[in-house]
């Protein structure tokens, strides 16, 4: 594979399972230093080894809550301090949970919208001060299918991918004379633990009399109306996030890209 990011600086939160491993995966296959952040420190902590040692790269994991302030303030600095930039910073770190609008309680409304869209603020923010002192950098955040649509009892979720969305274009405006683009994806069904969760949860409570869903059985379901006919994998979106990325895509900021096969166009 391209060793694009040879030398480059990549931060990615949310790495220690699903879309943010395979994230770090691909971005380790080309050649990058990693700082692979996650409120798991053991998991992330074994995705870090297990990296380093296949391809052979710097790969440092720490352990951060994203809505931390000081936590956030650690990651960066100890970033830059250990590879002298900031190139690339993924905020990927996301949330959910599934309720009925008169069982959800507020605290997990308020959890959501604090990691999935106040954690993405943060990670910017604190990502662009070295950005603009540099005069470079890439932000990708995280958005969602949600993004684009709100889904049945997840209100939370989806206000949070669509802030991410806002947070994203707004970013970019500011950033854009310091040479830093920021960008969003929003991946439709992706093969992860969060998808465990969501198959689950949604399939109890959208079980009828007539129809009660088994484990695997609402995703297959929700699958077929994907036009490719599959569920996303990790490595899927990867792809994306490593394009955004790259010199290819220095052009683009600001914008959202749906990476679904073909759910959601717009
Ligand atoms: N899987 C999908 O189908 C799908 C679809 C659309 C969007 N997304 C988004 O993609 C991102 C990754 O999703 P995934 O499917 O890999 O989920 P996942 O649950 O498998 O992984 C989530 C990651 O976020 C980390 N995390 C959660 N809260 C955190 C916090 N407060 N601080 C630091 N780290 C925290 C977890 O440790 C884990 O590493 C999320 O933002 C999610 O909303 C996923």
């Amino acid at each position: 594979m391209s060793q694009r990011f040879s030398g480059k600086t990549v931060i990615i939160t949310g790495a220690c399972r699903g879309i943010g491993a395979g994230i770090a995966e691909r971005f380790a296959q080309e050649g990058a230093n990693l700082v692979l952040a996650s409120n798991d420190s053991q998991r992330v902590t074994f995705v870090a080894e297990q990296l380093a040692t296949e391809y052979a790269v710097n790969a440092v994991p720490l352990a951060v809550d994203v809505t931390d302030e000081g936590d956030i303030q650690n990651l960066y600095k100890m970033a830059h301090e250990r590879f002298g930039s900031i190139d690339v910073s993924v905020q990927n770190a996301g949330i959910i949970t599934i309720d009925r609008f008169d069982s959800m309680p507020r605290a997990d409304f308020d959890k959501v919208l604090q990691v999935n869209t106040t954690g993405v603020w943060l990670g910017c923010r604190e990502a662009a001060k070295y950005m603009v002192k540099q005069g470079s950098g890439r932000l990708i955040n995280t958005s969602s299918g949600q993004g684009r649509q709100g889904f049945i009892y997840t209100p939370h979720y989806a206000a949070s991918k669509m802030g991410v969305i806002g947070i994203t274009q707004s970013m970019a405006l500011e950033l854009a004379r310091h040479n830093i683009t920021v960008n969003a994806f929003c991946p439709g069904i992706i093969e992860s633990e969060m998808w465990d969760y969501n198959d689950r949860v949604w399939g109890e409570i959208l079980s009828t009399n007539e129809k009660r869903y088994g484990k695997g059985e609402l995703m297959a379901e929700w699958v077929k109306n994907i036009p490719m006919r599959r569920a996303g994998k990790p490595s899927d979106v990867a792809g994306l996030v490593a394009f955004l990325a790259s010199d290819d895509a220095a052009y683009l900021t600001g914008q959202a890209i749906n990476i679904d096969g073909g759910l959601i166009m717009s």
